[in-house]
């Protein structure tokens, strides 16, 4: 988490580096700050909370400098204050740094720095970098190698900026397992985490690569391994169109991505699925062109590759998770094959038994999740086949595996995903088709009738969107309640699961999701008269057992919630209130019933008075494991 930002220019910097923040704002924002070089001395400004407060500091101060480097934060070490907030400096206080990630080592780093005659001023791992680079600095006089020095004694994945006022013309960055994007201009070097920040300047764009230090100047950067070899890579042109981030009269981001839905599954099944007649086609040649995109991606594994694929393994991280747990029902029915989901950070330090004939898909809106490109890199390295969806072609995700299937939902400003949410799980749709067409695990008529009705998901949702007015009276019913529990069966238990997260991360409220069946065995206990029970229920496979659990529910007193299917008359009987969707095939209900509990999620949050768009403590993209 956290993101970085730098600026090297004649223009003035802070200005810069305040915009490039905002556009990183999403990777955390515990706190904010700049360190520039101002009238030839160091200067840092930074304040803990959103980046408006920083904002407000630097209008106050109105710094005047034309170079200088940024962080936003996600606290890892230390908690959201002033004294953590980045940059951190030397002793000496003319050397600032920011970093993402986490220093392993920076105990024992902090213990010798101190022993040494080093004062650290801060709770953080962060700081022990600044200190390390200064002893270095003072030995060897050249801060490249005092750069490489340092981070020669550093454990942990981390991306680095340093600015120092000894050599104001230049800046430096490192990367070490963390994405940094430098833009080059004539006039000016921009360097973020995120070449979002960059793109809305220059779209000449340099990624650094793993292990890898950049000496940027206002007209070139040099590329250096840790060992100090000089590496050559040519910019690369990229469509830096400005990112429309705009709330466009809705009143939060969230509430306009909500609405999105139906545009997002027309634009991402569109790409892929012309018609029901056609095949689906993820070559490379139809994958290319995304914003702010340099990479051309796809699917180039082939029939004969699905044939040999006797598992697929699932890796990913929170919503992206529940997107999985619904691929792995879509996979294992259209194309026979047993899928596995785990949770990204529980394959670390585990024996991962892929082999050959696996394949492992990684889903990941940001496509930066430390623990889910950890888990693929790992299964890659194993010998699985590999293959990511992912809402960003330029992120990391694309550089560790070949290939790539993209979302298309532009950016996703709001911290709790959506939008994203129903395009992974399209994307499953779209590539179980596609495999099950060339394993012939379907018959053409099958595979015909079922693209005809995925292409017919956006105009439903449409139509549950309509309803938001309804879903907004009551779901406010139970805008007061101190715990929720979310209960489905089969391929609406991730959507229980995705309903329970998303109030939990936009209300605060707690809440849990069960498969329906479980309910009895354990989790009833809770229930009571305050308790609301929210049943996503469609007709189809599970429906009747559903039911039953529901009424076991019923039978204690709780209160009776269902997300359920026009004129179902069982439901009505069982349920008090209706958050009532189209008839859908249960097949593909996941894409509709996730809807409304997206909407309950947000209307109690706004009633609360909670900050929808950037719920506390989290952050949209964690790179950190
Ligand atoms: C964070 C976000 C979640 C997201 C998860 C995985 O926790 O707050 O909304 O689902 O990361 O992110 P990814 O980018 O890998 O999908």
């Amino acid at each position: 988490m956290c993101g970085i930002v730098g600026y090297l220019g004649s223009s003035q910097a802070a200005p810069v580096l305040l915009s490039s923040l905002r556009a990183l704002e999403y990777r955390g924002y515990d706190s904010a700050g700049v360190a520039i070089i101002e009238n030839g001395r160091l200067a840092v400004l930074k304040a803990a909370g959103k980046l408006a407060n920083l904002e407000s500091l630097l209008e106050s101060k109105n710094p005047q400098a034309t170079v200088g480097i940024g962080h936003t934060r996600w606290a890892t070490h230390g908690v959201p204050n002033d004294q953590n907030a980045h940059p951190h400096m030397d002793c000496s206080g003319t050397l600032a740094i920011v970093h993402n990630g986490i220093i392993e080592n920076y105990q024992a780093l902090r213990q010798e720095l101190m022993e040494n005659g080093h004062t650290l001023s801060s709770d953080t791992d962060t700081e022990v970098v600044a200190h390390l680079i200064e002893d270095e600095f003072r030995t060897t006089g050249d801060l490249l190698a005092a750069i490489r020095g340092a981070v020669g004694r550093l454990k942990g994945a981390y991306a680095l900026g340093v600015v120092s006022q000894q050599l104001p013309e230049k800046l430096y960055a490192v990367n070490h397992h963390y994405s940094l994007a430098v833009g080059l201009s004539d006039q000016a070097s921009y360097l973020a985490s995120d070449s979002v920040a960059v793109c809305q300047y220059t779209n000449r764009i340099l990624r650094l690569e793993q292990s890898e230090i950049a000496e940027i100047t206002a007209s070139d950067v040099k590329l250096y391994s840790f060992d100090g070899q000089a590496v050559s890579r040519t910019p690369v042109m990229v469509d830096s169109n400005p990112f429309v981030i705009d709330k466009q009269g809705y009143k939060h981001f969230l509430l306009k991505e909500i609405h999105e839905q139906p545009l997002i599954m027309r634009q991402t099944l569109g790409k892929y699925l012309k018609h029901p007649e056609k095949p689906v086609d993820f070559s490379a040649a139809n994958g290319s062109g995304h914003h702010c995109d340099d990479t051309s991606y796809g699917v180039s594994l082939t029939a004969d590759d699905f044939k040999k694929i006797d598992r697929i393994l699932i890796v990913a991280c929170g919503t992206a998770y529940h997107a999985g747990l619904v691929g792995k029902y879509i996979l294992e029915e259209l194309c026979g094959i047993p899928v596995e989901v785990e949770i990204a950070s529980e394959m670390r330090g585990r024996k991962l038994l892929v082999t050959g004939n696996t394949l492992t898909i990684a889903v990941s809106q940001s496509g930066e999740t430390a623990d889910t490109l950890a888990a693929i890199t790992e299964a890659a390295a194993r010998g699985s086949m590999t293959l990511g969806i992912t809402n960003r072609p330029d992120s990391h995700l694309a550089l560790v595996t070949p290939n790539l299937i993209v979302t298309e939902c532009g950016i996703e400003v709001s911290v709790a995903a959506t939008k994203t949410f129903v395009a992974q799980c399209a994307c499953f749709y779209l590539l179980a088709l596609h495999m099950a067409d060339a394993l012939k695990t379907v018959t053409p008529e099958r595979s015909r009738d079922l693209k005809a009705k995925l292409l017919a998901v956006p105009a439903l949702m449409e139509q549950i969107l309509a309803r938001e007015d309804t879903i907004r009276l009551k779901s406010l019913r139970h805008a007061e309640a101190h715990d929720m529990v979310f209960v489905g069966r089969g391929l609406n238990y991730p959507i229980a699961l995705e309903g329970a997260l998303k109030l939990k991360e936009l209300s605060y409220i707690h809440a849990s999701g069960y498969a329906a069946g479980e309910l009895k065995h354990g989790p009833i206990a809770v229930l009571d008269h305050l308790v609301p029970v929210i049943t996503v229920i469609v007709p189809g496979a599970v429906y009747e057992k559903t039911l039953s659990n529901a009424q076991e529910a019923r039978a204690r007193n709780a209160q009776m919630i269902a997300v359920a299917v026009d004129g179902d008359e069982q439901a009505r009987k069982t349920f008090d209130t209706i958050l009532s969707i189209p008839p859908v095939e249960e097949f593909f209900s996941p894409l509709l019933t996730v809807i409304p509990l997206q909407l309950l999620s947000y209307f109690i949050a706004d009633y609360l008075g909670k900050d929808v768009d950037q719920p506390r403590n989290l952050a949209k993209s964690v790179t950190v494991e």
